[in-house]
């Protein structure tokens, strides 16, 4: 079974999916930017320290796994930038 990466896995929906694939049996692997003590709890592997928007990251964290494999990577990592629901446009044309 090769490995599932979540980004952003320390806090909020990131964490909840990590904590749920664990649950499942998946061979899980959390990667963030700053630990945190719930992530830490989990008991998997965790990868800290890549801030995702900094040159270099992406090849940094594909070296980790150099000789691994990756069957499902999930990007969660991010900040939603959408103001309100009334922004979202809705009409397929
Ligand atoms: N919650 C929603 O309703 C909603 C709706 C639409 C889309 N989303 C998307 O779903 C994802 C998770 O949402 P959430 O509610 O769980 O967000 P959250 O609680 O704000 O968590 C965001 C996660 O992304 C990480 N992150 C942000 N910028 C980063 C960077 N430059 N490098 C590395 N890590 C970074 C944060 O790490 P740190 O702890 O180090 O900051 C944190 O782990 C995000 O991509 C968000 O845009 C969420």
């Amino acid at each position: 079974m090769g490995l599932t990466v979540v980004t952003g896995a320390n806090r909020g929906i990131g964490l909840e999916l990590v904590r749920q694939l664990k649950d499942r049996g998946a061979a899980v692997v959390a990667v963030c930017r700053n630990r945190s003590g719930t992530l830490d709890g989990l008991g998997i592997r965790v990868e800290s320290g890549f801030d995702l928007t900094v040159p270099g990251s992406w090849p940094a964290i594909g070296r980790l796994f150099e000789g691994e494999n990756i069957d499902l990577l999930i990007q969660n990592a991010g900040i939603a930038s959408i103001d309100s629901k009334d922004s979202l446009e809705v009409d397929a044309g």
